[in-house]
């Protein structure tokens, strides 16, 4: 029987390893476990190498003494599934397993693993028994079961609790084991601690497992490394020996020179600043979506409005929202903090009010999108159902790859489910993977809050934009990548041969723009900028022939 295999994003086949392999791969790392020490280095393995993962081990292994010596050897263990083991033999052959916009994530995992010999990567879990600090950078996924109910939904904690058990089956007592995934608030003390104390008392180990908690604030983008290696972090342990522990780790790993520490009491309190950052950015976010929705009502441009505020230097993190907010971490870590408060602590009591409010009008905003698309395709007199539709963009944020959440999977689903034709346009995004895999998707796929779905599992990212545009009804200004920021209206209405629909999510078309798309014949719409019909009276005031709906 053939093996099963992992297939990497390029289409490599890695054939899942077997029982005979376990043992050669174990003494491999020993080996090279073996030399390390000997040249004075302290063995990391950090769990789980994927967005977060991959880059901390190679932060790690890159990290030098004040005399400039490396002193950490990583591993990057992962576990070998289908879906992951591929990052394995990746990583050993200095390839980054994942695809970043930084330039420096390639160069660093490259010299890490084949120039300094500081980074490998195993995926058996006997490497744990060779640690002197585990970095936990597992996922701990939030799957909701309704479109815009965050209170209905589930921690994944079962591949967490796994993890823990693991672990403490097979550290030394001294070992650190650092938790940086972000978790339900009381999950190192109450649900960490408990597991491995009982597997360390089963061992005859007395002592507590050293654990603690420092959680990511990483940026995909552009500075994505350095927005793990030079930036402030805030930990925690569960006993003063962790604490000790955790901050010599991470003052000898990360730049805390520059970004000094802040180390709190209780490992809650470091994960509860987690939860509390991201609710925070989602509530800001949220909190512009009504603001946002009364512009487009009353004749005003929530762009200028904005701008205008943010003068004022104590509003300067005010935040215009786009067609819905995504991304790995904002759409699910308040719905961690809710589930812990009843799950974990226990209260029946329902407390929680503007976070899960938030995260809900974030996650439904993109419904607003789809509809300003039927309304724009209307005042065309073009039906919905049949009309085709580019989306540009389809991340989550301007200028990096990652779709994970992204407002235009909403959108796109929406649409479909009104009958129109998608096409994505997205210069930063191979495979969309929320679509591509949409009927297997790890913790369930948005696909099932939607009817007439099927079609978008063939659905593809282009790259060629004037192919995109051929005869295209609508366009939807998704993402605020720089490729879209300056494209001319003549040029668009030349590449798609009829005047369009044109729908603007992130203030993306200034008054110009907005201008001549009007007087190209197009219709344009935009989320907050309720001034495009002033735009239009002025046109209409100048040629009365005009066909100027609204
Ligand atoms: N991606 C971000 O932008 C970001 C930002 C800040 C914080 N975080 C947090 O960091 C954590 C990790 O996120 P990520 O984006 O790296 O997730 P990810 O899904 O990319 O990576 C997790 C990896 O862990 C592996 N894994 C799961 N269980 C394992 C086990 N038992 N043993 C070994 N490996 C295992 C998975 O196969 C996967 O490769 C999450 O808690 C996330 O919320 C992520």
């Amino acid at each position: 029987m053939k093996n099963a295999v992992s297939v990497s994003p390029d289409g490599v086949e890695y054939p899942l390893p077997i029982e005979e392999d376990y043992r050669r791969e174990y003494s491999r790392v020993q080996s090279l476990v073996t030399t390390a020490r000997h040249d004075g280095r302290e063995i990391v393995v950090v769990m789980g190498v994927g967005f977060v993962g991959a880059v901390m081990a190679a932060i790690i292994a890159d990290s030098v003494d004040k005399a400039g010596k490396s002193k950490k050897f990583v591993v990057g263990m992962q576990r070998p599934s289908v879906r992951s083991f591929w990052k394995i033999p990746l990583l050993n052959m200095g390839i980054s397993p994942i695809k970043a916009e930084d330039p420096e994530v390639a160069p660093l995992i490259k010299r890490c693993v084949q120039e300094k010999k500081t980074l490998i990567a195993s995926y058996t879990y006997d490497v744990l028994s060779l640690a002197d600090v585990v970095v936990v950078d597992v996922q701990c996924d939030y799957t909701k079961n309704e479109l815009g109910n965050v209170k209905n939904g589930d921690v994944d904690m079962a591949a967490l609790e796994e993890a823990f058990e693991i672990i403490a089956s097979r550290v030394n007592p001294e070992t650190l084991i650092l938790i940086e995934t972000t978790v339900a608030p009381g999950t190192t003390e109450q649900v960490a601690f408990p597991i491995m104390k009982k597997v360390f008392a089963k061992r005859g180990i007395p002592s507590d497992p050293l654990l603690a908690h420092s959680y990511e604030r990483v940026m995909p983008g552009k500075n994505y490394v350095s927005s793990i290696r030079d930036f402030w972090r805030v930990c925690s342990g569960v006993n003063e020996q962790a604490k000790n522990k955790v901050v010599k780790f991470l003052n000898e790993v990360i730049n805390t020179d520059k970004y000094p520490l802040t180390v709190l009491d209780r490992p809650i309190e470091s994960e509860t600043a987690k939860i509390v950052e991201n609710s925070y950015r989602a509530t800001i976010l949220a909190f512009m979506d009504e603001w946002s929705l009364f512009a487009e009502r009353n004749g005003v441009d929530i762009v200028k409005v904005i701008k205008a505020v943010k003068m004022r230097p104590t509003h300067s993190n005010l935040m215009f929202p786009g067609p819905g907010i995504g991304g790995y971490c904002l759409p699910k870590d308040g719905g961690l903090g809710i589930w812990a408060y009843k799950h974990i602590h226990g209260f029946e009591d329902d407390i929680f009010r503007i976070t899960p409010k938030a995260i809900d009008i974030n996650d439904t905003r993109p419904l607003h999108t789809a509809q300003l698309v039927r309304d724009a395709l209307r005042n065309m007199n073009i039906p919905i159902a049949g009309a085709e539709i580019l989306i540009l963009g389809a991340s989550y944020r301007e200028d990096v790859g990652d779709t994970r959440y992204s407002g235009s999977e909403v959108l796109v689903r929406k649409l479909a489910e009104m009958g129109a034709e998608i096409r994505v346009h997205d210069p930063y995004v191979d495979q969309w993977w929320e679509f591509k895999n949409q009927d297997v998707y790890p913790n369930g796929s948005k696909r099932v809050f939607f009817r007439n779905q099927n079609k978008l599992n063939d659905l593809q990212v282009q790259k060629d934009l004037g192919k995109a545009l051929t005869g295209i009804d609508t366009l939807v200004f998704a993402v605020r990548h720089k490729d879209y920021l300056n494209l001319s209206p003549d040029e668009i209405v030349r590449s798609v041969g009829k005047p369009i629909a044109v729908i603007d999510c992130f203030g993306i078309l200034d008054d110009e723009k907005i201008k001549r798309y009007l007087e190209l014949g197009c219709e344009v719409k935009g989320m907050g900028r309720g001034h495009i019909r002033r735009i239009k009276e002025l046109l209409k005031k100048k040629s009365p022939m005009h066909n100027l709906d609204d």
